[in-house]
């Protein structure tokens, strides 16, 4: 649908007009990017969304921090951001403060200034920011920069959506809310600087079209094929007991619906770990293609920096997602 909608946007814009629109119009990609010289590029992004947990605080820094996702999974380096807020008449200010200063801090945390933004009144709140980093064209990563062989490294375990969910409906305890607020608030920021460093080029973060989602936009743009295999894919630790419970956001089954006929499971996958794998996150990691020749280097590095990296699957000559036991 969405596509349909943004279909005269691009029909609009001829990218062979914008010669340094490096990344934007014709192959969507985590954010737009212009050419500024010969080596560096301006990385453009916005994202925000209505409340994921019920602390102010938290919410803000989490919406933050998933702005800034796009950024780093281009390759690039946020240093300005503008707030986009839509906050409720009636809402304590207190409550409207708490969200702006989560954001901010996340920012300062990123070495990211927030130099203004745009709030409007509405009746369901909704945060993020517009970002802007900067990017060496050397290193930037795409989601069509996937090679045959290729490891795909994961920053940050599933399992947000279906949590955040239970979390909604007061299921969770208080160390499984820390456990996966923990994880949203976390930056992006440290596996981008270590992709820079290994010369990655393939990135792109998972968000709210699940695993499954953002891996079948890499092997779409990158014309290969993955195979995953589900028992390296890392979950938090609640994660399992509320998918047994179908704490799934609505978005998850629009996912699935919509994603399933481009994934093959081995029929030892039940239709929850299935699930599992089409859950919607938000601020999610970041996921890598590592050339093979990389990747012991690059894991052994993560574990040195304590950057969490799972290998979950590679790149392969054909195409859609093959998920194995
Ligand atoms: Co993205
Ligand atoms: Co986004």
């Amino acid at each position: 649908m969405l596509a349909q909608v943004l279909r005269p946007v691009s029909n609009l814009f001829d990218p062979k007009e914008y010669p340094d629109l490096l990344v934007g119009i014709g192959d969507p990609d985590d954010a737009a990017v212009w050419r500024l010289d010969e080596q560096r590029a301006l990385v453009v992004t916005t994202d925000f969304f209505t409340p994921v947990v019920d602390t102010p605080y938290e919410y803000g820094a989490i919406a933050a921090s998933n702005s800034l996702s796009d950024i780093y999974a281009m390759g690039g380096k946020p240093f300005l951001a503008l707030n986009v807020a839509a906050l409720p008449p009636d809402l304590p200010i207190e409550i409207s403060a708490q969200i702006l200063r989560g954001g901010a801090e996340k920012c300062r945390e990123a070495g990211v200034i927030v130099a203004g933004g745009h709030t409007i009144q509405d009746k369901e709140p909704k945060f993020g920011l517009v970002a802007l980093g900067f990017v060496e064209i050397n290193k930037l990563m795409t989601k069509s920069g996937l090679k045959p062989g290729d490891a795909l490294v994961l920053t940050k375990p599933l399992g947000f959506g279906v949590t955040t969910t239970a979390l909604k409906r007061g299921l969770t305890t208080p160390p499984e809310t820390d456990e996966v607020i923990g994880w949203m608030s976390r930056l992006n920021a440290q596996a981008a600087a270590l992709a820079n460093e290994f010369g990655l080029r393939a990135a792109t973060d998972i968000t709210g079209f699940s695993l499954l989602g953002h891996a079948h936009e890499m092997e779409k743009a990158s014309g290969l094929g993955l195979r995953l295999r589900f028992d390296q894919i890392p979950f938090i630790s609640c994660a399992a007991k509320y998918a047994a419970q179908w704490t799934f956001p609505g978005g998850s089954a629009d996912n699935k619906l919509f994603y399933e006929r481009f994934v093959q499971f081995s029929p030892s996958i039940d239709e929850t770990r299935q699930m599992m794998l089409f859950d919607a996150q938000t601020s999610g990691g970041l996921l890598l293609g590592v050339p093979p020749e990389k990747l012991q280097n690059f894991l052994a590095r993560a574990k040195e920096v304590e950057q969490p990296a799972w290998l979950i699957g590679e790149a392969i000559v054909g195409q859609g997602i093959e998920v194995l036991a």
